[in-house]
């Protein structure tokens, strides 16, 4: 059968709000016509991000009655624990109330100014984190990476000959550590292969550097491993997951995402000093190591969340149902990032866009359009977001676990197609207001004279 359908039934709803082109474009105008500025209740179909967007499931809101809210061993951290442990194998596990906060610590404690860290992708807050404590954050992925219509299984994959130039040019002493993304987020979300984790590793061993996963998509990841690498088609998810971490000294890991909760995460290291130091910072800003400034009934979320994102009925729809909505845009004539992820389509607004320069955010003024004709909010990751070191100007269709059906990746694909039979219409922005970081959260535009 070719029918998508969800691997679940729906037990309680959320409204969702119709509102006019009229009512959108005055919203556009108020929020500076920056999606992140605009009401959740005036947006129909949100596909701004899959973080702490997924829908729990009938298990986890029944862990939440079993939360231990006890301030120092709670039974709920231990639990989560065990789950975690079993999965990630680390040794350390220091909860931290999302992803940022992992990074933040663990930048703190492992970085200097003058440091070099390595990725094949750095996500924003990452990236930032890190340029925070003065070091310096290097993307390196696979030159193929480059080209959004190249078709590759692995194209989150990091360019190890360039990470050996790299270290070798920098010096090893400077290189605090290596991280790679999984999957690569700020490059389409495209998977990193089993062989690739292992050719890092390599290089780290050489070089005595040690290897940090960002680990939000590790089961998205995982999935594809089985779908695409030779070896690993008759291995579970969590087979695979759990060889991808026995290649890391450690990870960070917003729960956000697969792990189906709607806040939290943690940093894991092998390191019993590293966790140490971790451990007394997080003290000072997240809370008691046992905690890490999420409730206990967050802990037992995430525990549940990180055994059900394994279940391959639910891998093999996410990545079916993405991949739709990819293929019958692509299809229609709509550049996207080849091939689809499973978390996002992204769409390759330059090319879709050639007559909106890139001082004039093409990627934002579809980011906007798409808004205004079908109250559908993505988001734009180009110019706006990274400035200068923009390599593409994307807007990423971020797809929220368990929470839209088909019909509605049916509509999301109806308004794209109408909005590409009149590209030629839409108009660029100018920026009129930018923060000094993460600028893209608060940036305001008007339309381009
Ligand atoms: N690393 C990656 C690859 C991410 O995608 C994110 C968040 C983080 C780290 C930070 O985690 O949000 O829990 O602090 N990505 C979200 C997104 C925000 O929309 O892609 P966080």
């Amino acid at each position: 059968m070719k029918t998508i359908i969800e691997p679940f039934k729906i037990k309680a709803i959320e409204p969702i709000r119709q509102t006019t082109v009229k009512e959108r474009e005055a919203h556009l105008e108020e929020a500076g016509y920056n999606l992140f500025l605009v009401h959740a209740r005036n947006v129909l179909i949100d596909l701004l991000s899959d973080s702490g967007t997924s829908a729990m499931s009938t298990e986890q809101w029944a862990a939440l009655m079993r939360g231990d809210e006890s301030y120092a061993g709670s039974e709920s951290f231990y639990r989560m624990r065990r789950v975690v442990q079993n999965i990630f194998g680390f040794r350390h596990v220091i909860p931290a109330h999302q992803g940022r906060a992992a990074e933040r610590i663990l930048f703190s404690v492992m970085c200097k100014p003058g440091d070099v860290v390595p990725s094949n992708t750095h996500f924003d807050t990452t990236r930032a984190n890190i340029e925070f404590v003065g070091a310096r954050a290097v993307d390196l992925p696979i030159p193929e990476a480059a080209d959004t219509q190249a078709r590759l299984p692995f194209k989150g994959n990091m360019d190890v000959e360039a990470l050996r130039k790299l270290i070798v040019e920098v010096t090893p002493a400077r290189i605090p550590l290596i991280m790679v993304t999984v999957t690569n987020n700020s490059a389409g979300g495209q998977p990193v292969s089993m062989a690739n984790l292992r050719a890092v590793r390599a290089a780290a061993d050489e070089f005595g550097v040690p290897l940090y996963i960002d680990a939000c998509r590790f089961a998205e990841n995982a999935y594809f491993i089985k779908l695409r690498e030779p070896g690993y088609e008759c291995r579970t998810p969590k087979q695979i997951a759990q060889e991808m971490f026995s290649l890391g000294d450690g990870c960070t890991f917003s729960a956000k995402k697969d792990a189906f909760a709607n806040i939290g995460g943690f940093l894991a290291t092998n390191s019993d000093s590293l966790a140490e130091l971790e451990k007394n910072l997080l003290i000072l800003t997240e809370g008691f190591p046992t905690y890490g400034g999420l409730a206990g009934r967050d802990l037992e979320a995430i525990g549940v969340g990180l055994e059900e994102v394994l279940h391959e009925d639910y891998l093999q729809y996410r990545i079916a149902s993405t991949g739709y909505l990819g293929r019958r845009i692509a299809d229609h004539g709509v550049p996207i990032v080849e091939p689809p992820g499973a978390h996002a389509i992204y769409i390759d607004a330059g090319r879709m866009l050639p007559h909106i320069p890139r001082a004039q955010f093409p990627a934002q003024a579809l980011v906007v359009e798409l808004y205004r004709h079908a109250g559908i909010r993505s988001v734009e990751i180009g110019s706006v977001m990274f400035g200068e070191n923009a390599t593409h100007e994307l807007v990423r269709l971020a797809i929220p676990r368990r929470v839209y059906t088909q019909s509605h990746i049916d509509y999301v694909v109806e308004a794209i197609l109408e909005v590409n039979d009149r590209r030629e219409k839409i108009r660029g922005l100018q920026m009129t207001y930018e923060a000094k970081f993460l600028r893209h959260f608060t940036a305001r535009f008007r339309p381009a004279a």
